[in-house]
């Protein structure tokens, strides 16, 4: 397959993000979490996430999460105390229903569909804190152009706080006869492509439009964020999967990868 441009394979995520959003209402997890977000104090932010965003500081904060998807995680940052919140995503379709669940809550995030790399200006050096989570980074086709705008929504002295799957990863696959075989580089360039919808669990046997996974090394994520102005002062890895179910197997065992990690990065 011919390399798409970056343009290319940022509208084409954008279309296969918008062809899965209706499988992911699909489902009791979806149901749940209608009924969940009326709860003033509703989280769906784990024990890691929730403890570094506490010793960040949300309270009384303007936060932005880039990425937002379906906004529970921005829904949860109020739990945190946060002053006010908004969610972007590119995907329309997964707005609606970020709409959807705020609309049942007490809280009145405000979600803004847009590119990240083509935010609108009202955005720029607005927040104290950024929120990039689980499934984000790895979309993105160029890693230092990302962080450049993601830097520029934050005020000097604000923080970038990152909570991703670990790099590592992307060299094994969880669904070969060995897992634990090294199946591809970890310094790989081409993205990994997908046609079928994009699901958490399992797979849904449709076409969709392509979606473009981009690997991106851990040099190649600090040297990015600092050369956006962010000085990275917190890192650190875990032994925890994040990720989808599968990945589940490479945890609790005695010669273990790392699975994810945390960042903190504050502009200068
Ligand atoms: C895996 S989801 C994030 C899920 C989130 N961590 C959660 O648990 O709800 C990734 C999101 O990034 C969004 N995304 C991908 N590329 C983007 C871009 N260039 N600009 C804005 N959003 C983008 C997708 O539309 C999708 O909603």
């Amino acid at each position: 397959m011919e390399m798409p441009t970056h343009e290319t394979a940022i509208a084409s995520n954008r279309d296969a993000w918008n062809d899965s959003a209706r499988h992911h209402k699909d489902s009791p997890d979806w149901q749940a979490l209608l009924w969940a977000v009326t709860q003033a104090d509703f989280s769906c932010l784990d024990e890691t996430l929730a403890g570094l965003l506490t010793q960040v500081g949300v309270d009384a904060k303007e936060v932005v999460q880039l990425g937002c998807n379906n906004g529970r995680e921005s829904l949860s940052l109020y739990a945190l105390g946060a002053r006010h919140v908004v969610g972007i995503d590119q995907s329309g379709a997964f707005l609606d229903q970020a709409r959807e669940l705020a609309s049942r809550s007490p809280h009145s995030p405000e979600f803004i569909e847009a590119d990240i790399h083509r935010m609108p200006p009202q955005l720029q050096g607005r927040f104290d804190v950024a929120l990039i989570t689980i499934g984000v980074l790895n979309w993105m086709p160029d890693i230092s152009e990302f962080f450049r705008h993601v830097a520029q929504t934050l005020k000097p002295g604000g923080a970038l706080v990152v909570y991703e799957t670990h790099p590592f990863l992307e060299m094994f696959d969880p669904e070969a006869a060995d897992p634990y075989r090294l199946d591809s580089s970890y310094f790989r360039c081409e993205p990994f492509v997908q046609n079928e919808p994009i699901v958490y669990e399992g797979k849904v046997e449709q076409q969709a439009a392509a979606s473009f996974w981009f690997v991106h090394t851990l040099g190649a994520i600090f040297s990015g964020a600092i050369a956006a102005g962010l000085n990275i002062s917190h890192f650190k890895e875990y032994p925890h999967s994040n990720r989808e179910e599968l990945y589940n197997r490479y945890q609790q065992q005695a010669a273990q990868l790392p699975l994810c990690f945390t960042l903190v990065a504050v502009k200068r």
